[in-house]
């Protein structure tokens, strides 16, 4: 897949789940309008949209649905943001500029972002249960129990406790691995493993799937650690330089700069290994996994 029909691929996926994002987010009404305000400035309108993107990429292997696949996409859109939300207060990262724009407790306020995050999360599992997702309500439920695990204390809460407890601390190339697959890289795989569960319960494709968007989601948050290093602020969209300054435990930290660039390289060319039963059916994830390290943004 060219670079070309990638990047056309990828805004008409963001396009798609902008839509679904629109429609499932509350329209501000009511007492507690500035929540849902808040709600819909911190998911709406910017970011990447990768994960929801993989979704979809994974779902043309799988064969699952389009529809199912933007609801969940939109559903881990919406845990993503909220994530965002939170590791931007004061007491996480303490960042005041997020896609481009003011970070949600400076737009609003911290009490203000601190809900709409709770909010944005309870949200998500709503638009996994409801019928229009899939049909089947074990799949619903596959998808949550999954979903749960992937965002949850076993996967980015967790991976964000021992980010925060790693600062300024000796810690070795090991742990961060594990911190980031938990923080970042849960979630990835999740959205790829998403496509198979969504494909039906005998969906031989799960395991592949999940290995891919594991590896995948460590080589993207070291990517997103050099682009803090390397990075120019005004394409990444939020302050650079900052990871240093609090003392973040990251692969830049330990190997440098180009030890880290060569550790994501490797972990994509093997994310891209696990697909090689497919053929030309995965062409668009092995081309998103190629994204994933060249990125500026
Ligand atoms: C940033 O994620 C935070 C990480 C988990 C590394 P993205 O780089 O996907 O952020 P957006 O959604 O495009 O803003
Ligand atoms: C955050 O990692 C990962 C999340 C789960 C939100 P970072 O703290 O490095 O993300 P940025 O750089 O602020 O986007
Ligand atoms: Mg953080
Ligand atoms: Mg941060
Ligand atoms: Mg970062």
């Amino acid at each position: 897949m060219s670079a070309t029909s990638l990047a056309e691929s990828m805004t008409a996926a963001a396009k798609a789940v902008e839509r679904v994002l629109d429609e499932v987010l509350p329209r501000p009404s009511g007492p507690e309008a500035r929540l849902l305000d808040a709600m819909r400035y911190a998911t709406l309108g910017a970011g990447k949209r990768l994960r929801p993107y993989l979704v979809l990429a994974a779902s043309r292997v799988t064969g699952a649905g389009e529809g199912g696949a933007l609801r969940v996409g939109a559903a881990i859109e919406l845990i993503h943001s909220y994530s965002l939300v939170h590791d931007d207060l004061p007491a996480m990262d303490d960042d005041d500029m997020r896609r481009g724009r003011p970070s949600c407790h400076k737009a609003f306020d911290e009490a203000t972002a601190i809900l709409a995050g709770d909010a944005l999360l309870t949200l998500a599992f709503q638009v996994v249960a409801e019928a229009a997702t899939h049909p089947d309500p074990e799949v619903r439920c596959e998808l949550a129990r999954a979903l749960a695990i992937a965002a949850g204390a076993p996967g980015m809460v967790g991976g964000q406790m021992i980010d925060l407890e790693a600062e300024h601390s000796a810690v070795d190339a090991a742990v961060i691995a594990r911190l980031e697959r938990m923080k970042t890289g849960a979630l990835i795989a999740f959205s790829c493993e998403a496509a198979a569960i969504l494909a039906g319960p005998s969906s031989p494709d799960r395991g592949i799937l999940r290995g891919f968007g594991f590896d995948l989601g460590l080589a993207f948050q070291i990517v997103d650690d050099l682009l803090d290093v390397e990075g120019d602020e005004t394409k990444v969209g939020k302050k650079v330089g900052k990871d240093a300054a609090a003392g973040k435990a990251t692969f830049v930290a330990v190997l440098g700069a180009d030890g880290a660039r060569r550790e994501a390289e490797s972990l994509v060319d093997r994310a891209i290994s696990r697909l090689s039963g497919y053929g030309g059916g995965a062409d668009e994830l092995r081309a998103i996994a190629r994204f994933v390290v060249d990125r500026k943004k």
